[in-house]
């Protein structure tokens, strides 16, 4: 951007424009590169996460999305049509607004929340939602439930853990990664964030209302949850 105002606002030149116009071209595709290897990661989350996007995830996606078209414009009315050149600034202008809307969305969020970058654990976070209370007595509720213990049934679990789940979770540790490390999680006497007693209602809970930042896994079938607990009592 400082590099276009240079040339196109000032009327006493300082530098150099042909200098400046390589600095700017050469920004232009080191934008390009990042923005493709961030838009992977994220691609690849989406993918292996297969729920639907926080309302913050949308907002960069629908940020990001708009970047990418503008850019292509952009791009076209510089190499092709001509004709429509005295856009080109105005383009650039709101592709610099819209990344600046973008980043903040996401790393602005996440330095704010995470103290520059310095309070990494999801604890904290959590231990700060004071206003999630939990139910001791949802032990009582939860006889009803029977944990399946058949091959069949522990087989569709891994796979659907696989799919869905070790994605954020390690299935043979107590590490986090993006969520708690699973381990154990139906042995111990209590669930690792909220610490809820660790029954299978309070995880099927966690598939409908997450304690905090995980997704919604509401559109499990009964199957399906019965399946994943059936794996998670093993691991
Ligand atoms: C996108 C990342 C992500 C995915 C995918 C995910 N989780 Fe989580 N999970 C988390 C995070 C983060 C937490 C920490 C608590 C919270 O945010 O709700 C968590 C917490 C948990 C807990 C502990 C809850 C508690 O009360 O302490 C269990 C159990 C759990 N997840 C099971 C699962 C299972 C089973 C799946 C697959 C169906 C799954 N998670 C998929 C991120 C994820």
């Amino acid at each position: 951007m400082v590099t276009m105002f240079e040339v196109l606002g000032r009327s006493d030149r300082k530098y150099n424009i042909n200098t400046l116009k390589g600095i700017h071209r050469i920004s232009g595709y080191m934008y390009i590169l990042i923005f493709l290897v961030i838009a992977f990661f994220c691609l690849q989350y989406i993918v292996s996460a297969k729920t639907e996007l926080s309302s913050r995830a949308s907002l960069h996606s629908f940020l990001a999305v708009t970047i990418l078209a503008l850019f292509g414009i952009k791009l076209s009315f510089i190499k092709a049509y001509r004709q429509f050149y005295e856009h080109v600034k105005n383009i650039g202008l709101i592709i610099a607004v819209l990344t600046f809307g973008l980043v903040s969305s996401s790393a602005g969020y996440y330095l704010l929340v995470s103290e520059f970058g310095t309070d990494i654990s999801f604890d904290k976070l959590v231990h700060d939602k004071k206003d999630v209370v939990i139910e001791e007595d949802n032990n009582k509720k939860n006889q009803g439930i029977i944990l399946k213990t058949d091959a069949g049934s522990i087989e569709r679990g891994k796979k659907l853990f696989a799919s869905k789940c070790s994605f954020c979770h390690h299935p043979d540790s107590t590490e986090t990664n993006v969520g708690p490390g699973l381990k154990g999680v139906l042995k111990n006497p209590r669930l690792p964030v909220s610490k809820s007693p660790a029954v299978s209602e309070n995880i099927i809970k966690q598939f409908r209302q997450p304690f905090a930042r995980m997704p919604l896994f509401d559109y499990l079938s009964h199957e399906e949850i019965d399946d994943i607990l059936a794996f998670l009592n093993t691991l």
